[in-house]
């Protein structure tokens, strides 16, 4: 870590208590770019100084870490993949394996349009395969006002922007520029409070063991430092069944494969996970 980002951090903790210590430099360095242009510091070292005599800019600073933004079916190339390929894909295997239920996890659900999309998808993928199997989708996030508001279900027009106009139609109740999500998804989706790096808790408490054949983690591995990207990846593994696939942001890509799993499909940000990596 740079010098100057050091102290940054070292002052927010030992004036303000807000621990910075977790997330990633670059991602530190550009928050601090970013505050930097909305206070008209123009170095590192003013906004230091800056920070040290106003407190409600330490506030901002914090908050301004806390990114919890998400839109309905974010990455569509990937969203595609799982209608098309990794759905279907699980409802033959279960028929197989005589198995009645497929167990789906968004870990970091933020105000929940990432399980909303996926309960979609999955609607029309069962009812295209008429498939009599279950689908339970958990989603958890360590925000519990991101949790209340994806419990509520209900959204603004930006969100939609990536979504087709007959699921809007289908699968929302609207009022002017609010977007409801309509009961039946609403009851499809279980959601909770669950931070990936308590080191008490193994799977979220609602699920009960974990064991999931598809686990979303999207755009939150790369605010953390390597050693706790790798915390939340062991976290996941252990709840990932051994041929569940694994789904990361766009650009997380490169972290996961470093971490002993393999991009199922071109740039699919998909994963499975290479059980035996140096076999
Ligand atoms: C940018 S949002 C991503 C939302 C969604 N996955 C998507 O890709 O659109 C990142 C979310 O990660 C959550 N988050 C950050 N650290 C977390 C942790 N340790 N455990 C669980 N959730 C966390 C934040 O609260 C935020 O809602």
């Amino acid at each position: 870590m740079k010098d100057e980002l050091k102290d940054i951090s070292t002052l927010l903790f030992e004036t303000y208590g807000a621990d910075v210590s977790r997330y990633d430099d670059s991602f530190l360095e550009m928050s601090v770019a970013k505050r930097q242009s909305v206070t008209g510091c123009y170095s590192v070292r003013d906004y230091h100084n800056h920070l040290k005599n106003t407190k409600s800019e330490a506030d901002s600073f914090v908050d301004s870490l806390t990114i919890s933004f998400s839109e309905f079916f974010r990455n569509p190339l990937t969203y595609a993949y799982i209608e098309q390929m990794v759905l279907p894909l699980l409802i033959e295997q279960k028929k197989q394996e005589n198995n009645k239920e497929i167990r789906i996890w968004s870990a970091a659900c933020a105000s929940g349009q990432e399980a909303y999309s996926i309960a979609m998808l999955w609607d029309e993928v069962s009812l295209a395969a008429k498939s009599t199997i279950a689908c339970r989708i958990f989603a958890t996030d360590s925000n519990t006002e991101e949790i209340a508001t994806a419990q509520k279900g209900i959204y603004q027009r930006a969100t939609l922007q990536k979504t087709t106009l007959h699921r809007v139609q289908t699968y929302f109740n609207r009022r002017n520029d609010i977007f409801s999500i309509v009961p039946e998804l609403k009851q499809q989706v279980d959601f909770s409070t669950f931070n990936l790096l308590d080191a008490q808790l193994v799977s979220p408490q609602a699920s009960i063991y974990g064991d999931f054949d598809v686990i979303f983690c999207c755009n939150l591995l790369f605010y953390y430092k390597p050693e706790f990207r790798n915390l939340i990846l062991d976290k996941i593994s252990h709840n990932l069944k051994a041929d569940g696939f694994l789904i990361t942001g766009e650009t997380e890509r490169e972290i996961v494969k470093e971490n002993n799993y393999r991009e199922v499909f071109v740039n699919s940000a998909i994963f499975k996970r290479i059980v035996n990596p140096k076999g």
